[in-house]
């Protein structure tokens, strides 16, 4: 299978992710993880990145296509992938096209994680990551065990540097001005099942089975 989450910050593509992948044995590809690993790396695509991500605008189209190019050709990612977070322009999702087609395969769903933005501040400003591992936590709707600690690895949890109510403004302001088209895009083709993201975790996680099955 090959499938896109899409959604606004917060709404949970990274949570639902992991259990999207075991169920059916795909390649979890997220350009936020991948772009914030390129930063902390301080590579050369880390340093082009990081101005538009630490103020939550988009980073340009040329720099994510290549970096999901490069991804999807991995032996591991021939079977099936989710896209977490990509196309996130209408122009990302014309390339997506173009390299599928190239390569005799097209997307099989999308999947919208529709929310209000109201929930989303408190999402974000109580999110904690392990960045190594990319888990999220939640201090109120997801706690780890241990405050501040991974669940798994007992390594110290850390907070996105654009997860504050500030840079939330403007990364909702690029999701509804720059991502909605590609919504719609796809939308047209019939390839999208609405979600209702602002349910618990759980019984986002039975609709998105149902979207799948
Ligand atoms: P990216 O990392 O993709 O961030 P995002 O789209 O803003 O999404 P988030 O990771 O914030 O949200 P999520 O949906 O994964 O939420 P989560 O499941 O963790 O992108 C970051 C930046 O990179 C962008 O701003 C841009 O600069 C750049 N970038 C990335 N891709 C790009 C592209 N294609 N083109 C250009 N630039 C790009 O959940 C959030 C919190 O809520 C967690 O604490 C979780 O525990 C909790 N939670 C989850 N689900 C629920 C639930 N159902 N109920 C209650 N709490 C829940
Ligand atoms: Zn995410």
């Amino acid at each position: 299978k090959r499938i896109i989450l899409v959604g606004p910050p917060g709404c949970g593509k990274g949570t639902q992710s992991p259990l999207i992948k075991d169920e059916f044995c795909l390649c979890h590809l997220a350009t936020g993880d991948m772009l914030r690993a390129a930063v902390k790396a301080k590579s050369p695509l880390g340093i082009k990145a990081k101005e538009a991500m630490d103020k939550g605008e988009l980073v340009s189209d040329d720099l994510v296509v290549g970096i999901i190019d490069e991804a999807m050709k991995k032996t591991s990612c021939q079977k099936g992938f989710i896209l977490d977070g990509f196309p996130r322009t209408a122009v990302q999702a014309q390339k997506l096209d173009e390299m599928l087609a190239n390569q005799g395969t097209k997307i099989d769903k999308v999947l919208n994680f529709a929310i209000d933005d109201k929930i989303l501040e408190e999402r974000i400003t109580g999110r904690w990551i392990h960045p190594s591992s990319g888990r999220s936590y939640h201090t109120k709707f997801a706690p780890p065990k241990t405050p501040g600690v991974d669940d798994v690895t007992g390594e110290p949890l850390v907070q996105r540097k654009d997860d504050t109510a500030a840079v939330l403004k403007s990364r909702l302001e690029a999701f509804h001005i720059q991502t909605e088209p590609v919504i719609e895009y796809y939308t047209k083709k019939g390839l999208v099942a609405n979600l209702h993201a602002e349910k618990p975790p759980k019984e986002v996680t039975a609709e998105v089975q149902k979207a799948l099955s």
